[in-house]
């Protein structure tokens, strides 16, 4: 099916490029209703478009809402800390420097200190102890571990005095205050930006000039200035455009998300479909190209550039009767299983296990150990084969 999908693609992307059937503009007007459209023109001056997701009317928040000027005007007198130099550190710290922003760290010595050092960050001037950082910082960016918040949080509260901003990037801490302890002062700003992907494509895209989407809430606003504050923040983290959320919505739809079709149905799909093939006699590299191949290189990208009818339409019609008469049978299986995830995120069992098993001493060895059974099973060794042999990668360890 592949080829057939490759050679039609390219026929209706050249017949697109010909004689483009939708337009940039007549894309956007598509998605706006006739109200909406005033709305949209009508706040582009002030800044924000109210756009008809679907049928639903949300206001989103883009760069270009938040010049440099701008962003270097809300922040002027600011410090900001950022706590912990992992991936969402690095990717966040990392663009606000070079969005030109005062930012400092806060991370503890060792490996990940290391890395700072050598991308630019230098002791005593803008890399400090963690604690350190909270004192200096007046708008403080928890971006600790999960887990490493709790055991941390004792230790900064005293530190966040009347007036300074409390930065999540992910609503945990503070959703899940009976198992955390995380209870912010009244007298701060508390909110939060949530880039929708990990910290390496937040840092990846802010230098190809493009943007990670991000959602934003405000949980404590006392400042009378806190949502222009988060969007200024969220914009110079390196966020492409950005939906306002709440706390709660935010840690129930992230944690649910991961565990489902982003991270764990994923792996669940593609391991079962590929012990099937190979229970049935295939070969690893025809269960592999057949399972995870095909999906990545040639069928999610088109998905991701015009959606999944899209992809249906550029796949041959035999390929298309199959999909249609079998996506509602996978989605009838997996529903009781989704219903049963978000029931497990929404009562704090899930944010119990990753609190108890992520504060454990030897986590990181833990965590090391299950992926690498994942890494050593038959299906992502073959898929290691197949990625050697893709002919950019010939020659390449
Ligand atoms: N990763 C994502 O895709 C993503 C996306 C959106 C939001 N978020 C949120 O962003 C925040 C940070 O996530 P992340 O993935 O960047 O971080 P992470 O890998 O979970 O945590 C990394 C940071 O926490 C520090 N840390 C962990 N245990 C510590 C301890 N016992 N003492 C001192 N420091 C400790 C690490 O220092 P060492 O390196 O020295 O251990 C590192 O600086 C979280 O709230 C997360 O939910 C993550």
């Amino acid at each position: 099916m592949a080829s057939r999908v490759f050679s039609t693609a390219i026929r209706t992307a050249a017949r697109a490029i010909a004689r483009p059937a939708i337009r940039p503009a007549s894309i956007l007007a598509a998605n706006v209703k006739t109200t909406a459209f005033k709305s949209v023109v009508a706040s582009q001056a002030r800044g924000f478009k109210t756009l008809n997701f679907g049928g639903s009317e949300e206001t989103v928040y883009e760069r270009s809402d938040v010049p440099k000027e701008k962003l270097l005007d809300t922040f002027k007198n600011d410090t900001i800390a950022v706590l912990g130099y992992g991936p969402q550190g690095r990717g966040q710290a990392l663009n606000l420097r070079d969005n030109g922003v005062n930012v400092i760290i806060g991370q503890r010595e060792g490996k990940t200190y290391d890395q700072a050092i050598e991308e630019g960050w230098v002791p005593g001037k803008n890399l400090f102890p963690v604690l350190d950082a909270v004192e200096k910082g007046t708008v403080v960016m928890n971006l600790l571990s999960d887990a490493f918040q709790k055991e941390f949080w004792p230790k900064m509260l005293p530190l966040l005095t009347p007036g300074k901003t409390l930065y999540f990037s992910h609503g945990f801490s503070v959703v899940y205050k009976d198992q955390t302890e995380i209870v912010p002062p009244k007298d701060i700003d508390v909110i939060l930006v949530a880039p929708k992907g990990s910290g390496f494509t937040v840092r990846r895209l802010f230098q190809e000039g493009r943007g990670i989407n991000s959602s934003f809430a405000v949980h404590q606003d006392a400042s009378g200035h806190a949502k222009e504050r988060t969007i200024a923040l969220g914009i110079g983290i390196g966020s492409g455009y950005m939906y306002e959320t709440t706390f709660e919505k935010e840690v129930y739809s992230d944690l649910f998300g991961e565990r489902g079709v982003l991270m764990g149905a994923i792996q669940g799909l593609f391991q079962a479909q590929y012990e099937v093939l190979r229970a049935n006699g295939h070969s690893p590299s025809e269960a592999f190209n057949e399972t995870v191949e095909e999906a990545t290189q040639s069928l999610y990208p088109l998905i991701g550039e015009r959606g999944m009818d899209w992809m249906y339409s550029n796949c041959s019609t035999t390929a298309q009767r199959g999909a249609l008469d079998w996506w509602k049978p996978f989605h009838d299986a997996s529903k009781p299983v989704f219903e049963q995830l978000y029931e497990s995120v929404k009562n704090g069992s899930e944010t119990a296990r990753s609190l108890d098993r992520n504060s454990q001493p030897d986590y990181r060895e833990k965590l090391e150990e299950e992926l690498k059974e994942i890494a050593d099973s038959e299906i992502w060794v073959t898929g290691k084969t197949v990625r050697q042999l893709r002919p950019e990668n010939v020659g390449k360890n």
